[in-house]
């Protein structure tokens, strides 16, 4: 009951940070929409073929801003997926490379793992934990457009109850005003085609929810390292019920 309160009251806080921006953001492809089809409905017989096409081009494009927003919101804030069972991290890794493997082949990136043997499992929703490795190996990727190395590394740090997963590029790496605000939901440096922002803030969201951390080290023009600390899994007498909360119950200001 404590345990799920607790967990709830992080996820109201987490959402909470997100939703301030997010109408901000929001608002912005949906004012694009707005202006274009308004034009296209006003001008349409006097623009041309390729004019019209150019402009639902745009519309496609800030809708699937939008959508991408929303999705990465939902995969963060959607109680009734959170499922908690004990997670073999080389499972998560696996299951991580698997899904990127198309974008790891386009990227020319040389993929290593280090791996200690023997590592305990942890506890957490398998497909939220494989979603913050996705964000973070994605992002790895965007950092190496010449190609490079891709090290994930999955260590237990000695007389701690808890699991170390390390994702490193060579990668070009971020000045400090970047690196400081990277968590921050919104905060991106890439095109706005190509980034929401969101990934950072909603994998933080995500592993402080599994009562972890991710810390990053970097240094531009070397690479960066992004660590996630997790918890190994408890005794099962201490393990917390599986929550179901209804989404609908969640007040957002
Ligand atoms: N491995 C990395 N190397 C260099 N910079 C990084 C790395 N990972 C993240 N960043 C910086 O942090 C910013 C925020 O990352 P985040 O994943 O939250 O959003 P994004 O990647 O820009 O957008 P999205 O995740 O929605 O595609 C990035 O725009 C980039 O500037
Ligand atoms: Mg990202």
């Amino acid at each position: 009951q404590r345990q799920e309160l607790l967990v709830r009251a992080h996820k109201l806080k987490a959402v909470g940070t997100l939703t301030a921006g997010v109408a901000h953001e929001l608002n912005n492809p949906m004012n694009n929409i707005m202006l274009t089809a308004s034009s296209l409905q006003e001008d349409y017989t006097d623009l041309t073929d390729e004019d019209r096409l150019d402009m639902v081009k745009d519309l496609v494009g800030e809708s699937e801003r939008a959508q991408k927003i929303v999705r990465n919101l939902l995969d963060f804030a959607r109680e009734s997926t959170f499922q908690l069972q004990p997670v073999n991290p080389q499972r998560l890794v696996e299951e991580t490379l698997r899904l990127a493997t198309n974008q790891i082949k386009l990227a020319k990136v040389k993929v290593r793992g280090e791996i200690d043997s023997n590592l305990p499992p942890v506890y957490g929703d398998f497909q939220q934990l494989t979603q913050v490795m996705l964000n973070l190996v994605l992002n790895a990727l965007d950092a190496m457009p010449n190609g490079g190395t891709l090290t994930i590394a999955l260590r237990t740090p000695s007389g701690r109850d808890q699991i170390a997963m390390e994702v490193t590029d060579t990668g070009i790496g971020m000045p400090e005003q970047v690196r400081a605000n990277v968590f921050d939901p919104f905060f991106t440096t890439k095109s706005a085609a190509t980034g929401t922002g969101l990934g950072l803030s909603v994998s933080l969201g995500i592993i402080r929810q599994h009562g972890g951390d991710i810390l990053v080290r970097s240094k531009v023009g070397e690479g960066t390292t992004f660590t996630i600390q997790l918890p190994v899994a408890m005794v099962p007498a201490m393990i917390p019920e599986s929550k179901e909360i209804d989404p609908d119950e969640i007040p957002i200001q």
